[in-house]
């Protein structure tokens, strides 16, 4: 059966990005695949979180996770550090990562320009990570958004070059998965790039009804088309990819039409996008806090998933170091 693996970073609330752009790609698989998903805490270190806070990020996006519709009954769940295979193969690989490629990887490249103050080794070997996640399990399918695509062109090329090196073919190489084939970019609210964690960027799976509407009132825009069928700007591409992937096609090309004859008014259509978003995240949103509650569950998904996932990466990990060369006295 077909391996399916997913994983986020515990660095704050769910968006619409992370379950448009993958967790609902991933919903979508488990009961027909063999799937695992984790928290990727490890990762999440790069950026220094107060060791007050780790736990409780770990929580809030375990129990979001669960709310959205992940079964821990059909999926592997568990957190990436109670996995050590996950470290121990990230430091073989290590050894197959280039400096040259790693310095080129343009979420490296973007990190070393934002925050300047903390370009650790972690963050430049972040896809070797990454990678190791991936193949402890040799998964085939990894469905995430646009933004990871590098990082798994990477996790392929180092997976190519282990089976080259040992002359063996231990791990598969893994690709991308949309079900809509094009890996997607869900915008942010305020004009240009993804969606993220950012202040008044993002539409969380926390955020209550009233807090949905205000957030998309306020999402940026101009003063309206002034030709008929002129190009969109940005901005306003970006409210029409958002309609796209919570309304229904009728309400798309209703509102293009209206576009194109300069007869729209960005109210009507922000109005429209508010409530078509809270009919999609308000069952899940209502879960939440039911689960966060509820410590003895949390710890039975846990427990239970980081068994299996050692499991699967226990027999990884063997061929590995078979391959390598590694032997008992
Ligand atoms: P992270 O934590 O930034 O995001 C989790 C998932 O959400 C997707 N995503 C988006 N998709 C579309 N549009 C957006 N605006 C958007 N924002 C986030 C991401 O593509 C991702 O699938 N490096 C990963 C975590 C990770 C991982 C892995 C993922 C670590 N190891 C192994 C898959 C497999 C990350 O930072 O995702």
């Amino acid at each position: 059966m077909e391996i399916v693996l997913s994983g986020i970073r515990p660095t704050g609330n769910l968006h619409l990005g992370n379950y448009f752009g993958a967790l609902q790609n991933f919903i979508k698989m488990q009961q027909e695949h063999c799937c695992y998903f984790f928290i990727a805490d490890l990762h999440s270190l790069t950026t220094h979180p107060k060791s007050a806070d780790f736990h409780e990020n770990v929580k809030n996006v375990l129990a979001e996770y669960l709310a959205a519709g992940l079964d821990p009954e059909v999926a592997t769940i568990y957190i990436q550090s109670d996995v050590p295979e996950v470290s121990e193969l990230y430091v073989l690989l290590n050894m197959l990562a280039y400096q040259g490629e790693l310095e080129r990887t343009t979420s490296f490249k973007d990190k070393v320009r934002k925050h300047s103050d903390n370009v650790n080794a972690g963050l430049l070997t972040y896809p070797v990570l990454m990678a190791a996640d991936i193949l402890i399990h040799r998964a085939a399918k990894v469905p995430v958004g646009k933004d990871q695509e590098q990082h798994l062109e990477m996790t392929r090329t180092f997976a190519r070059r282990f089976n080259n090196l040992y002359g063996v073919e231990v791990f598969p190489e893994p690709t991308a998965f949309n079900f809509g084939n094009e890996l997607v970019k869900i915008p942010g609210l305020d004009g240009s790039g993804k969606m993220g964690k950012s202040e008044g960027n993002g539409i969380f799976l926390v955020d209550d009804e009233k807090t949905v509407t205000k957030k998309i009132m306020h999402a940026l825009t101009d003063s309206g088309p002034t030709a008929p069928n002129s190009p969109m700007p940005e901005p306003i591409r970006n409210i029409f990819t958002l309609l796209e992937v919570v309304s229904t096609p009728g309400m798309v090309a209703y509102f293009r039409e209206k576009y194109n004859d300069c007869s729209i008014r960005y109210g009507d259509l922000k109005k429209q996008l508010a409530a078509d978003t809270w009919k999609k995240i308000a069952p899940i949103h209502e879960r939440i806090a039911e689960i966060k509650a509820n410590n003895v569950y949390l710890r039975k998904v846990t427990q239970s998933g980081a068994l299996k996932a050692r499991e699967s990466a226990q027999a990884t990990l063997k061929e590995v170091k078979k391959a390598i060369g590694f032997r008992a006295f």
